[in-house]
């Protein structure tokens, strides 16, 4: 099963980047690369424009603090046997801060900066509520000042209202530290609240990377166009195609040429031969259709 293919991108200092796409699209593969918590099989990552394949093991490991991540369920990515306080202590613990009263200081002033009061220092994550335990693992994210963080639907488990107040705390800490935010989703009202520039993952390729408002007012791929007609709600200027009903094949078999020649409205002869490029549309703007250019 190949889960991401021919996947390219960057992601520049500072900016919310959004991923956007069906489940099963590949998005936590991805995520789980740069994390490096899975092995891609070919490609290349670089940080900071220094090659991950070129560093030694201690450079890499260096790296580690860099590069953080909130998955969506924090329920198994807390540890439930541990304390708050241990749960956010741990990576300072396991990167050279050896003072218990330091690391302490340190815990309480994360919590407070996730709105978290010190009653919740000894609490365990059953005790907690689902925004509660969000906040948790943001503030464990942020204990070694990352340079990125890989947010893997940090609150698609949130109701509607802790969702909003979860996201809030995401935009006021990155104008503060600064860091940038991978930010992954399948909730495009979401994206479009956060995000700078979105890329739209189809089938485990990148079918189009556009700023954000460029995106929701004229998307330049017939799979955006259809997902941005998934939400009715959406203040749009241009008519959309009929959008199809049926689902994403699986990645065990994806189809010839374009994999989303099945649902595509405009497909062609030619998409179903040829598999399009991520090519560029305009200024910052890419989109892997035969049809793209045209427009
Ligand atoms: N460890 C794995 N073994 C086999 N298939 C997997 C594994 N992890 C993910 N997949 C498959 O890879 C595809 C992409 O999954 P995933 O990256 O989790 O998508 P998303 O996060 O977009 O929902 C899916 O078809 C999924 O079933
Ligand atoms: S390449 Fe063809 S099938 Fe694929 S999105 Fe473009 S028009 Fe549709
Ligand atoms: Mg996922």
């Amino acid at each position: 099963l190949r889960a991401v293919n021919e996947v390219s991108l960057d992601i520049f200092p500072g900016e919310t980047a959004g991923l956007v796409g069906e489940s099963g699209c590949g998005k936590s593969t991805l995520a789980y690369i740069i994390m490096r918590l899975e092995k891609m099989t070919r490609g290349e990552m670089f940080f900071e424009g220094r090659s991950l394949a070129e560093m030694s093991k201690a450079q890499r490991r260096a790296l580690r603090p860099m590069i953080q991540t909130v998955f969506q369920d924090p329920q198994s990515s807390l540890n439930p046997r541990f304390r708050v306080r241990q749960i956010v202590e741990e990576p300072l613990r396991l990167n050279g801060w050896t003072d218990a009263e330091k690391r302490r200081e340190r815990v309480l002033g994360l919590l407070a900066r996730v709105g978290l009061g010190p009653e919740f220092m000894d609490r365990f994550p059953h005790e907690l509520s689902g925004g509660q335990r969000q906040r948790v693992a943001v503030a464990r994210a942020l204990c070694l000042n990352p340079k990125l963080m890989v947010l893997d639907e940090p609150t698609s488990a949130l109701d509607v209202s802790v969702q909003a107040q979860v996201l809030n705390l995401l935009r006021e800490l990155q104008a503060e530290f600064g860091m940038a935010y991978l930010f992954i989703s399948h909730n495009l009202a979401v994206v479009r609240y956060l995000c700078d520039r979105v890329m739209v993952m189809y089938l485990g390729r990148l079918v189009e990377i556009a700023p954000t408002e460029e995106l929701f007012m004229r998307p330049a791929h017939p799979y955006t166009e259809m997902l941005l007609q998934s939400i009715p709600s959406l203040d749009r200027n241009r008519p959309l195609a009929a959008a199809s009903n049926d689902e994403m094949p699986s990645p065990l078999n994806t189809p010839p040429g374009c994999g989303f020649h099945p649902r595509c409205p405009r497909a062609v002869e030619r998409c179903r031969r040829e598999v399009p490029g991520l090519s560029a549309v305009s200024d910052g703007r890419w989109a892997a259709c035969h049809l793209a250019l045209r427009e």
